[in-house]
């Protein structure tokens, strides 16, 4: 399953180090690529030659060195890895990650990667309690780094609890896991809607919403990353759009109506995170509208509910509704998931802080027809569309998951 992944280990200064060893024997006999980097901390206790010997490759040890050919060393390992996993990570890397710090070869690679990254945690119990530590590997959790929780049991210092290296099975497990996910939507056609809509009131003036387009990007960007066929339906947003998407321009609720009707038959999954106007001034004016008196009434109209549509003539398509709500949350959803027939509805209070439009996070639920409910912490936008869309194969399958994890 390892072969020809490019799996990037830190290692950083602990007594597990040793373990490390083993680890990358374990993956090069797997088949991946393995290339070690190694900090100073790390030197004092392993040389870089036992890594060396068990990768078959150089081991990287200085940031600043140039390899042959003029690469830049950190970009070019960052680029070319499927994988990074740091193992043992002492406290002192989760600190800097968490922090934004990139000033050694590994924090540098870790911040220059846009691979997943598995952080296998080591160290004194006292140390993995304290809470700085804790603050920082909550964090990190919440922008979607993986985690191998370190295990329990007597500590090279001497103390007991938990710290050690978690069990090297465990972290294979991981590995596999991830990289195994990696493509999961590949041969999927998936549409995403995105933005707000647009709804014009005369040549100068148009309603709208705070929709940014963040979460619906992120949805597209993570389903392209894993392999699926991805349109992005978007309403007008200062976003880049993201790589290998084809992305389809609209303004008005009626334009992404006519969009996402010609398209539904040809694809498998609906992601519809647009908000969607619900409804439209009923004539717009030609010319602009000229201020008279104290008042001005626009009678609106309604606009075509997409999604309840599709849910009414959907045929295999998997349908994955969003609620922005900002009250009775849970009661909200559940009926929108009825109502519209969704297989899933993402469902967030815009009113909490680190929630909703123009931020880069949200607290979401996930909610399911059957009752099922799962309260999610703040995540990071592309973390959450990557939970989201771990979601997907399992609802094709019509299996039920009775749990996910998504960040650790
Ligand atoms: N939606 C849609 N077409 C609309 C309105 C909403 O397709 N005209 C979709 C949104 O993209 C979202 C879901 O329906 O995925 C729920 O949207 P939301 O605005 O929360 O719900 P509404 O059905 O509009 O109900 P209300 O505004 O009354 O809460």
């Amino acid at each position: 399953m390892l072969t020809g992944k490019n799996i990037t280990i830190g290692v950083t200064g602990g007594i597990a180090v040793y373990k490390a060893a083993q680890l990358v024997s374990n993956l090069a006999v797997s088949g991946a690529a393995v290339r070690v980097m190694m900090t100073e901390s790390a030197r004092e206790f392993v040389t870089p030659l036992t890594f060396q010997t068990l990768s078959g490759r150089q081991v990287y040890t200085d940031l600043f060195a140039r390899p042959a050919g003029g690469a830049v060393q950190h970009i070019d390992l960052a680029a070319s890895s499927d994988l990074v996993l740091l193992a043992p990570a002492t406290a002192n890397i989760i600190g800097k990650i968490a922090c934004g710090i990139a000033d050694d070869l590994i924090s540098t690679v870790v911040m220059a990667t846009s691979c997943p990254i598995i952080i296998c945690p080591a160290m004194n119990v006292n140390m993995y309690n304290n809470r700085v530590v804790q603050r920082n590997l909550a964090s990190l959790r919440g922008l979607g780094y993986h985690f191998v929780e370190p295990g329990v049991g007597r500590l090279a210092c001497g103390a007991e609890g938990r710290g050690r290296l978690a069990d090297l099975e465990l972290i294979m497990d991981k590995i596999n896991f991830i990289l195994a996910n990696e493509k999961d939507l590949q041969g999927l056609s998936v549409m995403v809607t995105a933005g707000p809509t647009v709804e014009p009131v005369d040549p100068v003036r148009y309603l709208t919403n705070r929709s940014s387009g963040k979460m619906g990007y992120a949805v597209a960007d993570a389903a392209a990353r894993r392999g699926a066929r991805v349109v992005l339906i978007s309403g007008p947003v200062e976003l880049k759009p993201p790589a290998g998407v084809e992305v389809i321009p609209v303004q008005t609720a009626a334009e992404m109506h006519a969009a996402v009707l010609e398209r539904f038959s040809s694809v498998d999954v609906v992601v519809m995170s647009a908000a969607v106007a619900d409804y439209r001034p009923k004539t717009a004016a030609t010319q602009k509208i000229k201020k008279h008196g104290e008042t001005l009434t626009i009678e609106l109209e309604k606009n075509p509910d997409i999604l309840a549509e599709l849910g009414r003539i959907k045929k295999h398509q998997l349908l994955v509704g969003f609620a922005a709500e900002t009250e009775d949350l849970v009661k909200n959803a559940q009926k929108k998931v009825s109502a519209k027939n969704l297989e899933l509805l993402v469902a967030n209070d815009v009113t909490l802080p680190g929630a909703g439009f123009g931020t880069d996070t949200n607290i979401a639920k996930l909610v399911f027809p059957d009752g099922r409910l799962i309260s999610l912490p703040k995540m990071d936008k592309l973390a959450l569309a990557h939970t989201i869309l771990n979601e997907v194969p399992v609802l094709r399958r019509g299996g039920k998951v009775n749990h996910i994890v998504p960040l650790s």
